[in-house]
């Protein structure tokens, strides 16, 4: 863990213990750095980890103050348990969920997709104009994997962010991630495999394993810090894994993002199991708050063990569905598995997808998006704060948009989604990122929406069916 993340691990611990009450002033950044002899940059990076986590604000000339609810909302879900290798068998539930979440004029606080106002909906038109009059004749023909060269170009350029290198002959234009994921699943595992996933996970890889006739292990993992090695350790040891799949950065439900230590300590680990295979999904990886996790598995691996996957779903437009890999020694497979699925992703998206990154203002727009995030995740957990019942909990991620709560363990979220859906509001019960039970009283809310009264009263009468079931 670096320096700052200890100072502010710390604080947050004497925060939860209640030494430090709501409404208290934590010590000035000047003093804390003398006592703790590290310096006031250290602290400043503390402090503002902990005012994205909720814990503390600043008040102007006066300094640092644990925030209201602090100590009642501010811990994070627990660490998950863990599970035995097991079949798929909700992808039932997984689809009637989605279903119903998505229907049309419901307020979609359960879905993972940005609210269209925060994406670059404009620009996107204007390149599907161009690429459409001046690209014609190559937009509306076939485009073979691995797809497009330009747009291979700048992704390899914009992988160099998070210190990969890599070539643009290296990456395989794909169907979004969804595609990536997929196929790299199919070229890594058979039939009867088992695959290592978070807990909770994406739901997304459980009706993949599902539909390839896979087992899935839970790892625990930890709602801030993700999956845990030690457990990791203990699962490889115990079981046959074929591949992890994850979600390394603000992952989907928990928010959880793996440290660039703990990031190194995996890869370390992962070279006494060589024939395991981590398919990495870095789909939020552009969204972090501050910058300042720059680095993914897939940056140390050394023994060729990531296949790399991502898209530009939540970023740009989930509509024009492109995204890639990076197969490593699975190239060849992945790219004739493409070729016999669906030949490649759809010439049009790819042109525009690069006309559009080719102009130059995404990382603007990345940044403007980001900052809605993260003011909205803070507005919508204040308010989950006052509204929700007494021991709810939540941690707030440190990027992306979703939020994962923790309701009191007598509230059934499949009931809740029921009740809010009455009232038009939709949610996504923790049920569907799990085989098993352990996160039936969770949910997961988008963040992303317009923090507008209807979007408000939306999340206040959501907390006050959820007080109505916890007191039933
Ligand atoms: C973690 C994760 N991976 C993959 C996907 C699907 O990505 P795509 O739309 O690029 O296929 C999602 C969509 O919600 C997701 O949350």
């Amino acid at each position: 863990m670096t320096l700052y993340r200890q100072v502010a691990e710390n604080l947050a611990q004497d925060i939860r213990q209640g030494i430090y009450d709501e409404g208290d002033k934590v010590p000035s950044v000047r003093g804390l750095s003398k006592r703790l002899s590290v310096s006031i940059s250290t602290v400043t990076q503390a402090y503002a980890l902990l005012e994205d986590q909720g814990l503390i604000q600043s008040r102007p000339q006066s300094g640092y103050y644990v925030r209201e609810g602090a100590n009642d909302h501010f811990i994070a879900p627990p660490v998950s348990k863990g599970g035995l290798p097991e079949e798929v068998t909700k992808v039932d539930l997984i689809s009637k969920v989605l279903r119903s979440a998505s229907q049309p004029g419901l307020i979609k606080l359960g879905a993972a997709i940005p609210d269209i106002s925060l994406l670059p909906f404009r620009g996107v038109q204007n390149h599907v104009q161009k690429v459409a009059r001046f690209q014609g004749h190559e937009a509306f023909n076939y485009q073979f994997s691995p797809g497009l060269e330009s747009l291979r170009q700048q992704i390899a350029k914009r992988m160099r962010h998070i210190k990969v290198r890599c070539h643009p002959d290296d990456i395989i234009i794909t169907n979004g991630a969804t595609e990536a994921i997929f196929l790299s699943l199919s070229s890594v595992c058979s039939a009867g495999d088992i695959i290592a996933v978070e807990s909770p996970c994406y739901y997304g890889y459980l009706q993949m394993a599902q539909r390839q006739g896979l087992k899935v292990i839970e790892i625990p993992t930890d709602p801030v810090q993700g999956m845990s090695l030690d457990a990791l350790q203990l699962a490889l040891n115990q079981w046959p894994v074929k591949a992890i799949c994850l979600t390394s950065r603000f992952s989907n439900p928990s928010g959880a993002s793996i440290s660039t230590d703990k990031q190194q300590a995996m890869m370390q680990l992962l070279q006494q199991f060589p024939d395991i295979t981590v398919i990495e999904d870095d789909i939020y990886g552009e969204l972090g708050f501050s910058g300042e996790l720059n680095t993914t598995l897939k940056t140390f691996d050394r023994s060729n063990q990531v296949i790399y996957c991502s898209s530009y779903s939540k970023t740009v437009a989930a509509g024009l569905h492109v995204g890639w890999c990076i197969p490593g020694k699975f190239y060849q497979d992945i790219k004739e598995g493409q070729m016999f699925s669906s030949l490649s992703a759809s010439s049009l998206c790819q042109q525009v997808m690069s006309s559009y990154l080719e102009q130059g203002h995404y990382d603007k727009h990345l940044r403007k998006m980001v900052q809605s995030f993260k003011d909205n995740l803070d507005g919508f957990a204040n308010l989950i704060r006052m509204h929700f019942p007494e021991g709810t909990r939540l941690s707030v991620p440190t990027g992306s948009f979703i939020l994962w709560l923790c309701l009191p363990s007598n509230i059934s979220a499949l009931q809740l989604q029921a009740l809010a859906e009455k009232e038009s509001i939709s949610i996504v019960p923790g049920d569907i990122f799990t085989t098993g039970n352990q996160f039936s009283n969770y949910i997961r809310l988008n963040c992303s929406l317009p923090r507008d009264e209807r979007n408000k009263q939306a999340i206040i009468r959501l907390g006050q069916l959820a007080s109505q079931l916890a007191a039933a």
